[in-house]
């Protein structure tokens, strides 16, 4: 049933500016036409808006705003990432939701979404806004073959897919600030967690959680970070379909995804180095109990920051405060 449908939605989508006759349909489907009407009954209720026209048969008018497992699905172009897609409505947070699948089986590329997250969960413990259905609240579940220490690559490859799609959607001024915040200017617009089971030198399994700021506006956000952060429709003063743009995002992953898998870090280490925030630039840095200034030279393969100090030496930093 439900693959009949996507295919239904493949067919329609293929044929979007012009009719196709419920017999070719019929034929095409192998199902009976009655059943091809009740199929399209069902793509209304999930949001499908179908101009159906006598002898002329059946078009797509418009694509659902609202998301579910359905509609994410519709028009998807990935191979392995989004084919099995758990929609909920409302959940503490899509981290947990995304555990349990995992936990239950699921497999690599297994997508988590919810319109709402009462308990969204940023790094460090911190709180991460996203009780509305404004942003991209989705985790995914990945089961990668690689050693647990390599699994912060992921994240940083997870930012610059970010970063590429808000590029491509003309978002002026993009940026990654070290390890994973996507920035618009100086406010922060979109975060990464990566959570992960492991043992000894094997991944079980990993849910990376991603939270993209769309639709809010400047009274949606909370005191506390109503000025560090921002949303697409801020920065660009128009609205986005979520629908839309978490089948962009999942599409631009599973490309880098797969580039990393056969090539390895370098492409993602460049890209990310394209997006770095105030990379050339002097900050100042506290770690430990030293207070010092250095210049932002990159990443490294593990996912620490390199810095050049005044004296010319190099050195990584795994966690640091730094004072941008
Ligand atoms: C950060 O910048 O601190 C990371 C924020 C990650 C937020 C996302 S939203 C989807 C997923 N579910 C959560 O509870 N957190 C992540």
């Amino acid at each position: 049933m439900e693959s009949t449908r996507n295919k239904l939605i493949d067919i329609l989508n293929v044929h979007k500016n012009s009719f196709i006759s419920g017999q070719q349909l019929s034929n095409q489907l192998n199902i009976s036409r009655t059943a091809v009407w009740k199929h399209m009954r069902e793509l209304e209720k999930d949001g499908y808006v179908i101009e159906a026209a006598p002898r002329k048969g059946y078009r797509i008018v418009e694509s659902p705003k609202k998301v579910s497992s359905n509609t994410i699905h519709w028009g998807l172009q990935t191979k392995w990432l989004g084919k099995e897609v758990v929609h909920k409505h409302r959940v503490p947070s899509t981290q947990t939701v995304a555990h349990q699948q995992a936990l239950n089986g699921s497999s690599h590329g297994t997508v988590v979404i919810a319109d709402q997250q009462t308990k969204g969960k940023g790094r460090l413990n911190r709180k991460w806004y996203s009780e509305n259905d404004d942003g991209v609240w989705m985790s995914v579940v990945l089961r990668p073959n690689i050693p647990p220490n390599q699994a912060p690559q992921l994240t940083l490859l997870a930012a610059t897919v970010l970063a590429n799609v808000l590029t491509k959607l003309k978002i002026p001024e993009v940026g990654i600030k070290w390890p994973n915040d996507i920035l618009i200017g100086d406010k922060k617009v979109a975060g990464i967690l990566t959570e992960m089971q492991a043992e000894h030198d094997q991944i079980h399994y990993l849910v990376l959680g991603i939270g993209l700021n769309v639709n809010q506006s400047s009274d949606t956000f909370p005191d506390e970070v109503k000025d560090i952060a921002t949303s697409l429709k801020l920065a660009s003063n128009q609205s986005y379909s979520i629908r839309q743009l978490i089948q962009d995002i999942l599409f631009e992953f599973e490309k880098s995804y797969d580039v990393y898998m056969s090539d390895g870090f370098t492409s993602i280490k460049q890209n990310w180095e394209r997006f770095g925030y105030k990379m050339g630039e002097k900050v100042a840095i506290n770690s430990g109990n030293r207070t010092w200034t250095a210049t932002l030279h990159g990443i490294e393969a593990d996912g620490s920051l390199l810095v050049s100090n005044d004296d010319g030496s190099h050195e990584r930093l795994y966690s640091a405060e730094i004072n941008w």
